[in-house]
């Protein structure tokens, strides 16, 4: 022991269980008892176990028909473990463990830890990566794998959920409750769950198999837990559909938790959720709302097969667990919702996997863990995110068919046990018959994608195209430095010729290549959006393809193109201008997802590169991109009106009011927000969030407080809550924004909430030097008072302030703050922040003589 890195040794493994809990929700404590069936395969007098923060009260053990008791127990605090000294060695066989010990239920969000809403007590536990070990004593590594039966006792009025179906509830003596639940299959200590307090259950559904499925909600709550179970059951039934293999556990709970670091944990059996991810007003819940309900409930599902059915032997694969969790859940989401179009959604959240991917501090999707800290930060969206699009892009370089074949016969090969990378690329290859393994490794194991370099010539019968493949940096000063990755790209070529559009797979493995495409006119090198690399195509190629991007392109390779354009502009490849040429094929543009993706554009240009000087030309040029689309649309949603037109009136509505100043929609905005508050059928759920913070910014001190008032009467409206919560971040006057920052340290705000109000206001033009100096003098508060996740994503929310001399400090502040949990998120925001500075100066001395305009 005596290090951070320390791991158990392999000679006892437990098999199965026996955990007891009794918790005192008065007094945040808790006893408890566990009785662990081990196997020895080496005799040893030394038991390791983890352990950390508990008070152990006492350990023995039984072997040979009689209990030994320990007589040393010495604790490691680094290694968060204990080890039980016994006077003779248990030896080869079975033996059972037995401790005692007892705990506070932690003041933290991981662990075994307390929550509180509406003046009631609640209790949960969140164990990924290695917080079992806070609340009992147990191998805490995802290749231990048991049985889990838990009791737990809590005090009248509260229910008790855990992983397994409850088997019996007794009240005893004393007044308390005794929940048993059935014994578990064999699950990884990471997965063990448990809730308590004063849940309230939606009734039964079932899925066509039979599975039973419920939503837990906090007291009064539970009728905004109708979507959600429908989420869950139409979910559960598509993925025991697609691997062949029927849900492995009992019964589905969904228990909404009122504080919670991560936005939900797949617990089998009883995941637990943020209340934004789980309640849903029935009727007037936005479709953003619900498509987050449901992608969560299907990525969790996902978790079910990937991740707790068959489970990475160490956290080096962890992608294993989130990648295939974030492409199968994104599928399912997909395939079950058509009318959201739901693969735009998956390829405009590339962005940040793409951007993050182009420093030189990303790191490959999968490579060493050494300890549970260092696992922490591997939740980020090179592993999820990244991680999805190259399984994704692996589905269709194989074919859907063969890829599902050789998921089921992983998911069959190693249900209930443990397995790595390796292990999948075989099943993949033996059920395709082609060599994944080494197109996968070079995306898996190196750092970093690639972009192409294209150099076209056309003759009288195509276009010829010689393709080079370099790293993409952001970094503008290598992107002539020549690095050793090269890595298998499977491209699809997309073209258009006289007779209609084409497509032609070529598999790229050498630094350069050349392809003949016969009869092409133009060209575009991403066909379905579904690889993940950059290309930069020359002015021939770029002129060819404007006239063809409305016709020729599907919404999401449009959404890719623009992307690509506008990672080229802020990584040097191309210019401000390029950037607005290849817009002019985009001024007929009214697909929901690809207007969104230029608002965010717009917006990251208004919030870093425009300066005073040049406010009314950028609100001139947003206006004259958005004003004819908000003509079209209208305040008012047409009966019968599609999701898509919906979500597009609130993104041209946001853009208009903030991005383009027009007093029109900040005067209207205000109107409506008061009528809502009158009569909230009076707008469309989807725009209250655009309105609220419209409205916001000439707002006074009087709908300030109104704001806060709505937000207070919403809590059993989390949606509601959440929305005024955020919209208090819109507000300009400089007393309002300080109170804000104020507000987000009081008790007004839950620790979960708090990175993102600050981000919110970090995000901000006005508010922005405010909120850096508010962070940087409370950093000591709170840095104690968040969770690891949650301090990275202020961390990260910190990457928004570009401006000089503020970039400088925040990286200079960070790096004199850094700690393991936060280290490789430090770096990667002070190498972003340093280039971001960088391409914010070279952009605004291109400002003066670029058109802000769509057309060429
Ligand atoms: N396994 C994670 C939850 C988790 C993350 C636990 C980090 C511990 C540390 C869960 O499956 C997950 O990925 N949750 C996502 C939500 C989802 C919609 C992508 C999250 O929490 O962000
Ligand atoms: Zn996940």
């Amino acid at each position: 022991m005596g290090d951070k890195n320390f791991r158990l040794p392999r000679n006892i493994w437990p098999r199965r269980y026996g955990l007891r809990i009794e918790a005192d929700l008065e007094q945040w404590r808790y006893r408890g008892s566990v009785q662990v069936d081990v196997h020895v395969t080496e005799p040893t007098t030394r038991v390791y176990l983890h352990a950390a923060d508990l008070v152990i009260e006492r350990a023995q053990a039984f072997w040979g028909g009689t209990w030994h008791e320990a007589q040393k127990i010495t604790r490691d605090e680094d290694a968060e473990a204990i080890a039980l000294e016994f006077p003779a060695p248990l030896p080869s066989g079975s033996a059972r463990l037995d401790l005692a010990f007892r705990g506070e239920i932690l003041d933290r969000l991981r662990g075994f830890y307390r929550s509180e809403k509406d003046g009631r007590r609640y209790a949960a536990t969140q164990f990924e990566a290695a917080d079992a070990r806070r609340a009992f004593p147990c191998f805490d590594e995802p290749e231990f794998k048991a049985r889990f039966a838990l009791t737990l006792v809590v005090p009248a009025g509260n229910v008790a959920i855990s992983n397994g179906p409850e088997v019996s509830r007794r009240e005893q003596p004393d007044g308390r409750v005794e929940f048993r639940f059935a014994e578990t299959p064999p699950i990884s200590s990471y997965l063990v769950a448990w809730c308590m307090g004063p849940f309230e259950p939606t009734p039964i559904a079932f899925t066509p198999t039979g599975v039973p499925v419920r939503v837990w909600l906090p007291r009064g709550m539970s009728a905004k837990g109708a979507y959600a179970q429908e989420a869950h059951v139409r979910s559960l039934a598509y993925l025991e559909e697609y691997t062949g293999i029927p849900y492995p556990y009992a019964k589905v709970d969904a228990i909404g938790v009122p504080d919670f670091e991560a936005g939900a944990m797949e617990n089998p059996g009883a995941i637990t959720y943020r209340l934004t991810l789980l309640a849903a007003d029935p009727e007037r819940a936005a479709i953003a709302t619900r498509k987050g309900i449901f992608s969560t409930a299907a990525h969790e599902l996902t978790h079910m097969w990937w991740g707790d059915l068959v489970t990475m032997a160490w956290w080096d694969d962890l992608w294993l667990n989130e990648s295939f969790a974030t492409f199968v859940g994104s599928k399912t989401t997909a395939e079950l919702n058509p009318e959201w179009g739901f693969w735009r959604d998956f390829v405009a959240a590339l962005q940040r996997p793409f951007q993050l991917d182009a420093l030189v501090s990303t790191h490959p999707i999968s490579f060493t863990v050494t300890n549970a800290k260092q696992a922490t930060e591997r939740f980020d969206v090179i592993t999820y995110w990244k991680g999805a699009a190259v399984v994704r892009m692996i589905e269709h370089f194989l074919g859907p068919d063969a890829f599902r074949q050789g998921v089921r016969a992983y998911l069959q090969k190693y249900r209930e046990a443990n397995a790595t990378a390796d292990d999948f690329w075989s099943e993949l290859s033996a059920a395709s018959g082609q060599p994944v393994a080494q197109l996968a490794t070079s995306w898996i194991r190196q750092p970093g994608h690639p972009v192409l370099v294209l150099r076209t010539s056309r003759s009288a019968d195509g276009m010829t195209i010689e393709v080079e493949q370099t790293r993409f940096f952001a970094d503008p000063e290598r992107a002539a430095s020549r690095t050793s990755e090269r890595w298998d790209i499977p491209i699809v070529w997309k073209f258009g010729t006289a007779s209609g559009i084409q497509e032609k797979r070529v598999l790229v493995s050498s630094e350069s290549a050349s392809v003949h495409l016969p009869g092409a006119r133009w060209l575009y090198p991403n066909g379905g959006a579904s690889g993940f690399y950059r290309f930069q195509l020359d002015a021939p190629a770029l002129d060819a393809l404007l006239p063809a991007i409305q016709t020729g392109l599907e919404a999401y390779e449009r959404l890719n193109l623009l992307d690509n354009q506008f990672a080229l502009m802020r990584a040097g490849r191309s210019s401000l201008t390029d950037y607005f040429r290849l817009l002019g094929g985009f001024s007929e543009e009214t697909d929901r997802a690809v207007v969104s993706l230029l608002a965010d554009h717009l917006g990251w240009l208004g919030l870093h590169v425009i300066t005073d000087e040049f406010d009314s030309a950028f609100a001139q040029a947003v206006e004259k991109i958005f004003r004819p689309q908000w003509q079209a649309l209208g305040w008012e949603a047409r009966l019968g009106e599609n999701d898509d037109d919906r979500l597009r009136r609130a993104t041209v509505l946001a853009a208009l009011g903030y991005l383009a100043r027009a007093q029109d929609i900040r005067a209207q905005a205000r109107e409506r927000i008061e009528r809502y508050w009158q009569d909230p059928t009076s707008l469309d759920p989807n725009l209250v969030s655009a309105v609220a913070n419209v409205a916001a910014l000439d707002g006074d001190a009087v709908l300030y407080a109104r704001y806060l008032e709505r937000k207070r009467q919403s809590s059993q409206d989390p949606e509601e809550e959440y929305r005024f919560l955020l919209a208090l971040a819109s507000f300009e006057q400089p007393e309002l924004i300080q109170r804000t920052l104020d507000l987000a340290l009081s008790d007004e705000v839950r620790a979960q909430d708090r990175p993102f109000l600050l981000g919110a206001l970090l995000g901000r033009r006005k508010a922005r030097p405010a909120a850096w100096k508010f962070v940087r003098a409370q950093w000591q508060t709170l840095s104690t008072l968040l969770d690891p996740m949650l301090l990275q994503n202020l961390i990260r929310a910190l990457g928004q302030v570009t401006y000089e001399p503020a970039a400088d400090e925040v990286c200079a502040f960070l790096t004199g703050h850094v700690r393991e949990e936060t280290r490789e998120t430090t770096a990667q925001v002070c190498e972003q922040l340093r280039l971001d500075a960088a391409t914010v100066r070279r952009l605004r001395a291109e400002l003066p003589r670029t058109p802000l305009t769509l057309h060429p």
